[in-house]
């Protein structure tokens, strides 16, 4: 008779085994390695006090939050297997892991390096570090360094690296981190660009030069600390919308005008396509994000006039416009394949997002997984090459020059 002990254990380990066959079956695992690394650490442990099949759904779990905003969590299981085989990681390997949460993804890279490799975490919360530092012994996961530091400055002591992995939302390269790989090393992260997370990663090709061997669409919490950027979201006065900006915001002018597109009619025209919830960040809407700095994603309550007309998202309302200051245009969900657009500036609005949408149905509808990404640390680089050119290259906010290109397969 198996005890009430060892059925649980039986349970457990069974929810682990199918979360791990369901990511293999989606094609979120290829590598032996990390397949192995997911079966032999185990996620409840790294989540003391909740049950397994919680620990097991492939989910995120938040852990702390502050002011009602999560701060850290226990990444999604299929996100960290993508991000994992984005970093290739090794046996032997030296890696840097910033973002340490409650260290189950530090206990997977070690268990990928093993005894020879070397595997370093960071957090900038020391109740955090002290949890993942417990939870790594509790899963008998030895010889991780658990540091306590902001890792917008990587972790000098421990470095170089062959690879460096951040668990936490970046709004730029940091040249710090660059600088601590060792030559051809791989940096992954989740990076804001034009308002668009996206997980890349890059590998070091030259001082101070990346490019990216890959790119997906993520979700992360963001950095605290000296790499902290409060972004270009705004909320509409009044109306509870939120606005994330793919510029440097809409300006005034821009948000007085969708906050009276909330509430009053406007013009409907067809649209060259018709959009999807997911669209609005991968696909179509990285597409327009890239290409215009006016482009805005709208996140709102559910309720009439525009919000009754955008797509259905977790209980809210979400969309993706453009703004500018006296006109601005949105892609409908209902009616499908409408741009309704409003101001003075609509009809100049709505051309500018219809062509935007023709130019992405015209490449093919690429999305993330199709976008590559140069990029060179001015401060590192040999020859930094000439200045920004300013259609084609994005400084982010620490300063490191990207260049942006879609792979459509058009040649
Ligand atoms: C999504 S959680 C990490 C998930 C974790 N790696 C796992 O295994 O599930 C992001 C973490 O980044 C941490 N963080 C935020 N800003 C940071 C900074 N500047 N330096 C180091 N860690 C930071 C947060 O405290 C949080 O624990």
């Amino acid at each position: 008779m198996p005890t009430a002990e060892s059925a649980e254990d039986g349970a457990t380990a069974e929810a682990r085994a199918q979360l791990v066959a369901d990511l293999v079956r989606e094609g979120r695992v290829h590598s032996p390695r990390i397949r192995a690394a997911l079966e032999a650490v185990p996620r409840h442990l790294f989540l003391p006090g909740h049950d397994p099949a919680t620990a097991y759904a492939d989910e995120a779990v938040p852990i702390k939050s502050d002011g009602g905003v999560t701060v850290s969590s226990v990444s999604q299981p299929s996100m960290v297997a993508i991000m994992l085989e984005q970093l290739d990681a090794a046996p032997g390997h030296r890696v840097l892991e910033i973002g340490a949460g409650a260290g189950w993804n530090a206990g997977l890279l070690a268990h990928v390096v093993g005894p020879d490799g070397a595997v370093t975490t960071v957090d900038i919360d020391d109740d955090l570090v002290a949890g993942a530092r417990a939870n790594l012994a509790a899963a008998g996961v030895d010889g991780v360094e658990t540091v306590i530091a902001d890792g917008a400055g990587g972790h000098p002591g421990s470095a170089p690296y062959d690879r460096i992995e951040l668990t936490v939302g970046s709004t730029g390269v940091r040249p710090e981190w660059v600088a601590q790989l060792v030559p051809g090393g791989r940096l992954v992260l989740p990076l804001t660009v034009r308002g668009s997370q996206l997980s890349v990663a890059f590998a070091l090709t030259g001082p101070g030069r990346l490019s990216s061997t890959s790119v997906r669409s993520c979700a992360f919490v963001r950095l605290r600390g000296a790499g902290a950027d409060p972004g270009a979201d705004a909320v509409l006065p009044g109306c509870g919308w939120t606005v994330q900006s793919a510029g440097p915001g809409a300006g005034p002018a821009g948000l007085r005008t969708l906050e009276r597109a909330v509430r009053e009619p406007g013009e409907d025209r067809p649209s060259p396509a018709p959009g999807s919830v997911s669209d609005l960040w991968d696909g179509l809407g990285l597409w327009c994000a890239l290409a215009d700095p006016a482009v805005v994603r709208l996140f709102g309550p559910s309720g009439p006039g525009l919000a009754a007309a955008l797509f259905p998202l977790a209980g809210a309302r979400a969309g993706l416009g453009l703004t500018g200051h006296d006109g601005c245009a949105v892609l409908l969900a209902e009616p499908a394949a409408t741009i309704r657009s409003f101001g003075p500036g609509a009809g100049a609005a709505a051309d500018r997002l219809g062509a935007l949408i023709e130019d992405w149905v015209a490449a093919g509808r690429p999305h993330a997984a199709d976008l590559r990404i140069d990029a060179v640390v001015p401060a590192l680089a040999v020859a930094p090459g000439p200045g920004p050119d300013a259609d084609r290259e994005i400084i982010d906010s620490a300063g490191t020059r990207l260049r942006l290109s879609w792979d459509t397969g058009r040649g």
